[in-house]
């Protein structure tokens, strides 16, 4: 043992000589010196970048999932007291996917305006792509010329002032059958969720498709599910690699089916304005139809894309006008003195 510590001593001794020698070599000297610098200077780089990172400030968040599990049940406060912390630009990464929170005025005009071309694409949802052909259609279809091309026969061939107009008497036909039952129901309550959910279906249905098909239990079923399933949570979006629980929880069999169903539908809208004698009447398929007919637009316009066309009408149309009407007849019930004005 003893002869052991002398030894470690001696060999100590010897460590320490030759790196005090080292040490005074000048070669060794300048390695030194020259690593100290690299040291010092990438730790300021790094400082320096974070410090004046472009990146918006962000919440902490957990591996894999981000900060999905700070959206809790309801997103929107959620969202709301994390920007109070984190400012008005705020990035999120909802498992891998990042997401850019703006809530001031001045930040949204950056957004919606100065830089809008570069948020113009909406983001890929497996959801949003199965059910829109894939983004044959104007909603979910990425910024550039395809998308240019639809939104330009939307604009101009559907939802134009004299298209407009010409449904005038669609509206009034169907708010009277509306106030009808309102009417019948007396004193009686009556549910004016559900009426006005009728009430918008009833004219998109007409406008869109030629005739109404609320009272067919299958429609109305396809358009329950369609709603239910595009709000659904599909963890293969967020987390890819998790992609495989949307399948083993039946989401993704559910979505085929039902891509199927709504297809299955839509085709037969089709062939019926195809085979019928239509007259004079002009409903979205027959515009959309005719253009692929005349190839009036300067491009051709398939199949396909009439369908998604037509289903982005559905959906952007129906859900978003009834529940603006159903929030401002909770404001008119709410304040009183409004009600008088209207
Ligand atoms: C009160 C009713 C409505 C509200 C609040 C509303 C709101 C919106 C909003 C916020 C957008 C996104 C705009 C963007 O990303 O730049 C949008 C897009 C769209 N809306 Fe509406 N909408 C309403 C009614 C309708 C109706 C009645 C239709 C069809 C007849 C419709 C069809 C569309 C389509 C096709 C898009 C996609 C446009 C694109 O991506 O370029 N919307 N709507």
């Amino acid at each position: 043992m003893a002869l052991y510590m002398y030894k470690r001593a001696e060999h100590q001794k010897l460590y320490n000589k030759t790196t005090l020698k080292n040490l005074k070599n000048p070669d060794m000297q300048m390695m030194i010196m020259i690593l100290l610098l690299c040291s010092v200077i990438i730790t300021i780089l790094f400082f320096t970048k974070g410090g004046k990172s472009n990146t918006p400030s962000s919440p902490p968040s957990l591996p894999l999932i981000g900060n999905l599990h700070q959206l809790g049940h309801h997103p929107h406060r959620s969202l709301c007291f994390l920007s109070h912390r984190y400012g008005p630009l705020m990035l999120l990464h909802f498992g891998s996917v990042p997401v850019l929170v703006v809530s001031s005025m001045e930040a949204a005009k950056e957004v919606l305006k100065t830089h809008d071309r570069v948020f113009a694409s909406r983001p890929r949802s497996k959801i949003f792509q199965k059910f829109l052909y894939d983004g044959q259609d104007v909603a979910a279809a990425p910024y550039g010329e395809y998308w240019r091309q639809m939104k330009s026969v939307c604009v101009l061939h559907l939802l134009s002032n004299k298209m407009v107009r010409s449904f005038g008497n669609v509206r009034e036909e169907e708010m009277s059958l509306m106030m009808e039952k309102i009417r019948k129901a007396s004193s009686l309550p009556v549910n004016l969720s559900e009426l006005l959910a009728n009430l918008t279906n009833d004219v998109i249905c007409r406008v869109a498709l030629g005739r109404k098909y609320g009272c067919e239990t299958d429609f109305k079923e396809l358009m329950e599910r369609l709603t239910r399933l595009l709000g659904v949570f599909s963890v293969g979006t967020y987390v890819p690699w998790l992609a495989w629980i949307d399948w083993i929880r039946g989401l993704d069999s559910q979505l085929e089916k039902l891509r199927n169903d709504v297809d299955e539908f839509l085709e037969r809208v089709l062939q019926d304005h195809e085979d019928g004698d239509r007259g004079d009447r002009t409903d979205f398929v027959d515009v959309l139809l005719k253009i692929q007919r005349e190839k009036s637009v300067g491009f051709d316009i398939d199949r396909v894309s009439i369908k998604a066309i037509i289903l982005d009408v559905f959906v952007g149309g129906t859900d978003t006008s009834y529940t603006l009407m159903e929030w401002v007849m909770l404001g008119v019930f709410k304040a009183p003195k409004t009600n008088v004005v209207v």
